[in-house]
């Protein structure tokens, strides 16, 4: 399964690109808005962190079919790891079926059912973006809209990958992967509580205590 970052924050990329786990980044509007930069300068900076490494989500507003090619065209002209995002609707779909005929990859987002996923598989999408944490919120199981893509996806033969998104916890994590999910994207925080464990720096602490006891010309560092 591929790591993403979902943020717009360099440094989240930078220091998570040099573990060298990093596969791509996905932004949204709200995240863009939080960057404080102007939206090209941001996108443009995050795919030269990614360089070949991945690819980086830039989001469309507009509502019409029209408005997001048009958007879709101009953030995938900035690079060629820039994939669009476009907001799961009737002109959403309509929008993709469109960038699939100029060869433009669509990351199709706000899924909240199987059902819209299995459309946006169907009109082309690159990605599909299943919102795991916010279907949760409403009382489903998120994780079951995961499966159930990945489950679809074999069936058939797409060659969407199902991005798992909207993480939120490590059991989100583990249970996406378990799920078949082909990508995970989560905040910075998410990822480094998943890296976590209270064993790590107790067991870390015993060795180099115990190493610290053999008498330095036993050992070579
Ligand atoms: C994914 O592409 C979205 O940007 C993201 O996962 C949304 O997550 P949220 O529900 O925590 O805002």
């Amino acid at each position: 399964m591929k790591i993403f970052l979902d943020t717009a924050v360099f440094s989240e990329i930078e220091e998570v690109a040099s573990w060298g786990i990093l596969d791509g980044v996905t932004t949204n509007p709200t995240l863009a808005a939080k960057a404080g930069r102007p939206f090209e300068e941001n996108i443009r900076r995050i795919s030269e962190l990614l360089g070949e490494h991945g690819t980086v989500s830039a989001e469309t507003v507009s509502l019409d079919a029209e408005g997001m090619l048009k958007e879709a065209r101009l953030v995938t002209s900035w690079a060629d790891n820039i994939i669009a995002k476009i907001p799961f609707c009737a002109e959403g779909l309509k929008a993709v079926k469109r960038c699939v005929d100029e060869g433009i990859r669509t990351n199709v987002t706000l899924i909240f059912s199987a059902a819209q996923g299995l459309l946006a598989m169907k009109a082309g999408a690159y990605y599909v973006s299943p919102f795991v944490g916010r279907i949760d919120d409403g009382g489903q199981n998120g994780m079951e809209v995961v499966q159930q893509l990945a489950a679809l996806k074999q069936i058939y033969g797409f060659e969407t990958d199902v991005l798992s998104a909207s993480l939120r916890t490590t059991l989100h994590v583990i249970d996406s992967a378990l799920a078949g999910a082909d990508i995970a994207t989560m905040p910075y925080a998410v990822l480094t509580k998943a890296m976590g464990h209270s064993l790590n720096r107790e067991g870390l602490k015993s060795f180099l205590d115990d190493w610290a006891t053999i008498p330095k010309d036993m050992r070579p560092f």
